[in-house]
């Protein structure tokens, strides 16, 4: 099984200068409890954006550079190449941005984990657009923002449309 994991704006953004565009405890736990324990695929700029490899979990990094180094994750050329490694440590591949790699890998995925953020704020990166000729909604839970969650979210499961 291979999950998108995503959080995207009313607007469909995910990032404004390689950064997220808000700070929610809600999603950021949400995210753990989904990723922890499975490889997590991302490329290169989000990578850089987190800033460090995100624990218990194997962190594979694609790039086409090849004189970039990062202690404690596996970088490499192609995801193929990252799907590979991935499928050989676990059956539950986690694809976790951004949007270079999402454009590449929806094709490929089985499952989408999306949070929508009720907010529409300024991005230069997008989410692709969610076919629904192709991609059932199969989970829908909302969350009203709180002290520390400035957002109201719906934490959202599609699942691919398998063809008969
Ligand atoms: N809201 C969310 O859920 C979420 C999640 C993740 C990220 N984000 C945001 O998304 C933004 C980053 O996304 P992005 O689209 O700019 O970058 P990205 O997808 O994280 O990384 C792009 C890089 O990946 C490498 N790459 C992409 N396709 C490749 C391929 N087929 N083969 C080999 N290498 C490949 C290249 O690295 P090299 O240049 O090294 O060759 C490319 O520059 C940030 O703002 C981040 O905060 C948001």
């Amino acid at each position: 099984m291979i999950t998108i994991v995503v959080a995207i704006g009313e607007n469909s953004g995910i990032g404004s200068d390689n950064q997220m565009l808000w700070h929610l405890p809600k999603d950021l736990k949400h995210f753990k409890e989904i990723t922890s324990g499975h490889p997590v695929i991302m490329g290169r700029k989000t990578f850089e954006s987190i800033g460090k490899p995100l624990p218990n979990r194997t962190n594979i990094i694609i790039s086409r550079k090849n004189d970039w180094f990062e202690e404690g994750v596996l970088i490499v050329g192609s995801i193929k190449e990252a799907i590979k490694f991935a499928k050989k440590i676990d059956d539950d591949i986690f694809i976790i941005g951004g949007g270079n790699i999402y454009q590449q890998t929806m094709d490929i995925a089985d499952r989408i984990e999306l949070t929508t953020v009720k907010a529409n704020i300024e991005a230069d990166t997008f989410f692709p657009e969610i076919d629904e000729k192709i991609w059932k909604k199969t989970n829908e839970v909302f969350h009203e923002k709180d002290e520390k969650n400035q957002y109201d979210l719906y934490f959202q499961t599609y699942e691919k449309i398998k063809s008969e």
